[in-house]
């Protein structure tokens, strides 16, 4: 998709679409109130234009509603398409932004630009960042195999600006919200991709590839390598499978990162198929466990935008991947694994292989120099029971990380909710005849699984992100197709350029 800027009036500018959005400023209150539909421009001729149309009770300017008008009076444009916002936030932005080129898509409009809101008081490189992240993540489409795909992509998105000073802030929110939203695009590339084709292997090599592109270092080790690391968790999971496993390292090291600073470390889970092992899973839903590496993706495809971005601080990713399959050489519950730290591990379930899997990856990454540590991870059907599949879970052994991961997500327009990490809970995983079991019993089973991952971070500050309900949707949405989301690569993006 080719993005760009223009400063021209928007009367003037022609396009097969012209998008401009709207917010209702009737009484919310008052439930029989007339809606006020109030565009967010300034630009008379676009108001003029719309006029009419808003001002009965045909559009009410709602979350993603949207009104089309052909050849709309005054207006160079063949179409002017109104998006409604429920509120003046960058998250309502980038949601109608993206429902705008989901409108345009199926109708084989090739090329649209979207009219920059002025009216609300947030500076212009946000608005250009989030309209576009928007428009960039809503051009994917999951029908990857399908003979009869049609490429429905649009062609061009217009950031329609007001001009003047402001302009070289919009033209980097441009460049950012493009860089992002590409990467999380290039994440749900990897997490759509069936397990019979991206397998461990596989996804090192397009691991190593983007790498080569975008000029980060490399590593992708198998079998042998863990063997040397004394990886005794992530080979437990790993020896079930006729696949050999991958230990994917991606370092980013700027010259211009200061030698004493911090060395932020990136851990994802990268199970490229979760039956469940010897514990299998029940044959429903099972073809969705493809997914069970999005954490692992979102951490490649982080890296892909922070090699863009440029950040000054030093990042170094470690994704464990295997496939956790059931056969004679499985593991078996009540094996006793002995991870990479030395602690011992009781296998109650196969089917907790993610936490294995991170516990070695987690202390690698430390050993690789990490300072802080974050990890994302498909990790818990539990996650989904306490949360539902609004935010996703977020767990934290300091807060003041936990601060920093704010910030990122107030930018990042991604949501998730901080869980408990408490000493209490710990009574669930002790073991008999190890340090600890691999599962926590019935209740808290999020929780007790971030506590099983606290045992490998020692005193380093660390985040986990439990996307586990986040990252397919089953259903399109206004703005998203369905499918795999990419959930977290821009708040793990954005949480290092935090400390940059
Ligand atoms: N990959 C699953 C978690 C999952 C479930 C992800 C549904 C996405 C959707 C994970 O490996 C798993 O199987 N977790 C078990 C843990 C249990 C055995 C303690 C779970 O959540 O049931
Ligand atoms: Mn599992
Ligand atoms: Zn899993």
């Amino acid at each position: 998709m080719k993005t760009e800027l223009s400063s021209l009036a928007p009367a003037s500018f022609e396009t097969e679409m012209l998008v401009v959005f709207a917010i209702n400023k009737a009484d919310k209150k008052d439930k029989k109130a007339d809606p006020q539909i109030e565009l967010l421009t300034p630009d008379d001729a676009v108001t003029s234009a719309a006029a009419k149309a808003v001002s009965g009770r045909e559009f009410a300017a709602g979350s993603c509603e949207t009104l089309l008008l052909h050849q709309p009076a005054g207006l160079k444009a063949a179409r002017l398409l109104i998006v409604g916002v429920a509120k003046p936030t960058m998250a309502e932005l980038r949601k109608a932004a993206g429902a705008a080129v989901r409108f345009a898509k199926p109708r084989s409009i090739r090329s649209l630009a979207l009219l920059l809101p002025t009216a609300t008081d947030f500076p212009a490189i946000n608005t250009a960042r989030a309209a576009i992240e928007g428009a960039v993540v809503a051009d994917y489409d999951s029908d990857t195999y399908r003979s009869d795909r049609k490429d429905r992509s649009v062609e061009t998105v217009t950031l329609l600006t007001p001009g003047g000073a402001a302009e070289s802030a919009y033209k980097s929110g441009l460049n950012e919200g493009v860089i992002i939203a590409e990467s999380q695009n290039f994440a749900r590339v990897l997490i759509n991709e069936p397990g019979n084709v991206l397998t461990p292997t596989e996804f090192g090599r397009r691991a190593a590839a983007m790498a080569k592109e975008n000029g980060l270092a490399c590593e992708v080790h198998s079998t042998d390598k863990l063997k040397e690391l004394k990886m005794g968790a992530f080979l437990g999971v790993a020896q079930g499978s006729a696949e050999p496993p991958a230990l994917i390292v991606l370092r980013y090291e700027p010259a211009d990162a200061p030698k004493d600073g911090p060395v932020l470390g990136l851990v994802g889970k990268g199970i490229t198929f979760d039956t469940g092992g010897i514990s299998i899973k029940p044959a429903d839903n099972m073809e969705k466990m493809k997914y069970d590496m999005a954490g692992g993706a979102a951490m490649i495809a982080a890296m892909r935008a922070i090699a863009q971005l440029k950040p000054k601080v030093r990042v170094v990713a470690v994704i464990c991947s295997t496939e956790n399959m059931p056969g004679g050489k499985a593991y078996r519950p009540g094996d006793v694994l002995t991870a990479m730290s030395g602690k011992t591990i009781e296998i109650i379930n196969t089917d907790a292989e993610g936490r294995l899997v991170l516990a070695d990856g987690l202390h690698y990454a430390q050993q690789l120099g990490a300072t802080h540590l974050i990890n994302a991870a498909t990790l818990t059907g539990a996650v989904a029971v306490a949360l539902g599949q609004i935010n996703g879970g977020v767990f934290s052994n300091n807060d003041d990380e936990y601060a920093h991961f704010t910030r990122a997500i107030e930018q990042s327009g991604e949501r998730f909710w901080r869980l408990p990490i408490e000493d209490e809970y710990r009574e669930q995983i002790v073991s008999q005849i190890g340090d600890i079991k691999n599962t926590g019993g019935r209740y808290g089973g999020a929780v007790t699984a971030a506590m099983f991952l606290k045992e490998f971070v020692g005193e380093t500050p660390w985040l986990h992100l439990d996307i586990a309900a986040l990252a397919w949707n089953d259903d399109a949405k206004p703005w998203i197709a369905s499918g795999p989301t990419g959930i977290g690569v821009r708040s793990i993006t954005e949480w290092v350029r935090s400390y940059a």
